[in-house]
């Protein structure tokens, strides 16, 4: 597992290098979802599978940015399912974006996810491992420096309501009302991996992705994105769910399948389950 955790700093620092020089332009590609694809995605992915090759523990990749998992390794332990760039979108704006990393044993279902990491690539780049608990490190003279292990607090302060709201049901939109009526600040930027980061340093709230009529199964994917963070969450003291059942039962389809998503600190995660009951 370390080696792997090196593989991920690697291309960490590569990645910020590109982010920081290299064009923010559009490819003429599409990804699997639809997305078009920027070319710092396809590079992005190009440096991880570049310093996950010569792993033989990591038998096979799976990216956002690929249709198809690709075999590395026949013998190989473990599966790693990622999205090299998340938020991408965000990027000719300046805002925050990241990487995220699941790292599986045998298939890419939620139970077989045994640790995640994920880099957050700001003002400064810090690298979260949720290994049995969660922790930080920071970049700081071109090293990972380990700063503090991170959980929440039994209830937070922040609310960050993903999709179109013109889309949401109408038990969420309620929901979501009452979470503001009762103090909550609005903290949402268009990337995840910041949003959720933001959410883990400040004690608990609420980040949510619901099931919406546009995208019925919400929009973003088990695989590369949900069960890394549902296990980050877990391990940080809070909970993950799809609106009922917990995000880490579930097993995907296909690789690139998505789910409706609400990741918090418990008091939060208790009012999504009585709102989502019977829904
Ligand atoms: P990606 O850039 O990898 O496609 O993912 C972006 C995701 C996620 O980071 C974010 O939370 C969500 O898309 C935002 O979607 P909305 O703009 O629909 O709220
Ligand atoms: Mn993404
Ligand atoms: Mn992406």
């Amino acid at each position: 597992m370390n080696e792997i955790y090196e593989a991920i700093k690697r291309s960490a620092i590569r990645i910020k290098d590109a982010i920081i020089n290299e064009d923010t332009g559009y490819s003429d590609n599409t990804n699997s979802t639809g997305d078009n694809q920027l070319k710092l995605d396809i590079l992005s992915d190009k440096i991880i599978e570049e310093e996950f090759v010569h792993l033989t523990e990591v038998k096979e990749l799976a990216s956002e940015e690929k249709e198809d998992a690709l075999t590395l390794h026949q013998n190989g332990k473990y599966l790693i399912g990622y999205d090299p760039l998340d938020g991408s979108s965000l990027i000719d704006v300046n805002l925050s974006v990241g990487s995220i990393f699941g790292i599986y044993e045998n298939d890419y279902s939620g139970k077989s996810l045994k640790s995640a990491v994920y880099v957050v690539y700001g003002p400064r780049v810090e690298l979260v491992i949720a290994g049995d608990d969660v922790k930080l490190y920071r970049l700081i003279d071109g090293e990972f420096k380990f700063i503090k292990v991170m959980r929440l607090n039994q209830e937070g302060k922040l609310n960050a309501p993903g999709g179109t709201q013109q889309h949401w049901p109408p038990h969420h939109k309620e929901m979501i009302d009452d979470i503001f009526k009762s103090g909550y600040r609005l903290r949402y930027s268009g990337g995840m991996v910041p949003d959720l980061h933001q959410i883990l340093l400040k004690g608990g709230g609420l980040f949510s992705y619901p099931a919406t009529t546009d995208v019925p199964n919400g929009k973003l994917r088990m695989t590369f994105e949900v069960f890394p963070f549902a296990f980050v969450y877990e391990k940080a003291a809070g909970e993950a769910i799809d609106g009922k059942k917990r995000l880490l039962d579930l097993t995907p389809k296909h690789i690139h399948d998505t789910t409706p998503c609400f990741f918090g600190s418990l008091e939060e995660i208790k009012l999504v389950k009585e709102r989502y009951n019977g829904k």
